[in-house]
């Protein structure tokens, strides 16, 4: 038998994540993880009885410590160059988002950047921006392209993204967003036939994307518009996402729904109908408080959709318009914006963000789950939410590899 990766023990509490998003917490407990799963979890003595610590390449003592699942952010915008800080102001000044869009910043301002860029400055980058994730506990993140809204820069952006994921211990799901606003010089039904016609075949036969995104939204692609481009997107082999009911309510999260899309994201204006159509469909709502926080918008309703048994996911949505990126600081904002529990905000940053990308056995710590996993410096998970804007992540382990600590 191959030798114990690696054995967690003595810890104040471990947070497992159950397979059906059950949190049991288990005091003075350990881990054994062996082959890059974790082989056991369990009371300190009957595990390390079993999988003593000295028999491990890497034994952690968690004396006053808590161990979860390793974070899942399943929805970040983290390739992009340029700064829009100045924009920060602007809208503490009462400038309204979609009002700098249309002014040709905000994401068209990124794109205008991105294109400029070389492609070693857009991997230094998104390289950084992954080391800070993995940092706060992150260990797979979904990241979009969308900043580039032509052919050559879509295809770069996920190029970049696949570079990235061969280097950086963080997995990456790459997403195709080429639909993320319409570019400048062009009207949105001429630039729904580039994304069908030129876009995805592109993208199809470069191979990366996984998932297809599109920003359904007034003033963007309006709902016939996104159909056109996620059906095109299904035929192309990629799974739809939706940017849904973020500023109005428009009919995205139907959209979703009728689609049967892996995951329905953002959902400020969803109402109640919309809710039960993605849970029927099987869609995943993905919410971001941190762009609500931001923008100083209204939360999404999580307590509804909670109420509707919905598998609520949290994500950072990280890009220059929400620089975040804490998973914990969206606990933070899950529990005092949304009034979730902690432990539905940690089952919300996990297991369900997990499934918001089709990782069904993903954000788990339970045996034959990959061993991916945070060591806090903390007493109880609680603390992640808790805590806010202090990181109580000491250790990260990948696949059963010590891949962070501090
Ligand atoms: O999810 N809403 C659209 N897309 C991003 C924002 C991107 C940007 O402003 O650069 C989001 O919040
Ligand atoms: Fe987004």
């Amino acid at each position: 038998m191959s030798d114990l990766d690696a054995v967690i023990h003595g810890a104040a509490e471990i947070a497992a994540v159950r397979s059906g998003g059950e949190l049991e917490t288990i005091e003075n407990g350990a881990v054994a993880v062996r082959d890059g799963e974790i082989e056991a979890v369990g009371d300190t003595g009957t595990i390390v009885a079993e999988h003593p610590p000295e028999n491990a390449e890497v034994a952690i003592d968690a004396t006053g410590k808590t161990v979860t699942p390793g974070f899942v952010d399943p929805h970040t915008h983290a390739v992009f160059a340029g700064d829009r800080s100045d924009e920060f102001e602007a809208k503490l000044r009462g400038k309204r988002y979609q009002e700098i869009l249309a002014e040709g910043g905000g994401i068209l301002r990124t794109v205008r950047a991105t294109r400029e860029a070389d492609d070693e400055t857009l991997l230094e980058d998104l390289l950084e921006h992954l080391d800070v994730m993995l940092a706060h506990g992150s260990t797979t993140v979904e990241v979009k392209s969308g900043y580039g809204l032509d052919t050559e820069t879509e295809l770069r952006m996920l190029e970049t993204i696949e570079r990235a994921d061969e280097r950086h211990p963080i997995d990456l799901v790459p997403t195709y967003m080429g639909a993320h606003a319409v570019p400048e010089g062009t009207g949105a039904d001429r630039y729904v036939d580039d994304v069908v016609d030129e876009q995805l075949p592109a993208v199809e036969s470069q191979g990366i994307a996984e998932f297809c995104d599109v920003f359904c939204e007034e003033g963007v692609f309006d709902v016939e518009q996104s159909r056109r481009v996620l059906e095109a997107g299904l035929e192309h082999g990629l799974k739809p996402k939706v940017h849904a009911e973020e500023f109005v309510r428009l009919g995205g999260a139907a959209l979703a729904a009728d689609l049967g899309a892996t995951s329905a994201d953002h959902l400020l204006h969803a109402t109640t109908g919309d809710v039960r159509a993605l849970n029927d469909a099987g869609t995943v709502p993905v919410l971001l408080p941190g762009t609500a926080f931001g923008l100083g918008a209204e939360y999404a309703d999580a307590q509804g959709m909670l109420a509707e048994d919905a598998p609520v996911a949290l994500a950072t949505d990280f890009n220059p318009n929400c620089y975040a990126h804490s998973m914990g600081y969206a606990m933070t904002l899950g529990c005092v914006g949304m009034r979730m529990t902690p432990a539905q905000s940690l089952v919300a940053a996990t297991h369900n963000a997990a499934r918001s990308i089709d990782r069904p056995a993903g954000g788990l710590l339970e045996a034959g789950t990959p061993a991916d996993i945070c060591v806090l410096d903390a007493p109880s998970f609680v603390h992640v939410p808790y805590n806010f804007g202090v990181n109580r992540v000491e250790t990260v382990l990948k696949g059963g590899e010590v891949v962070h600590a501090r």
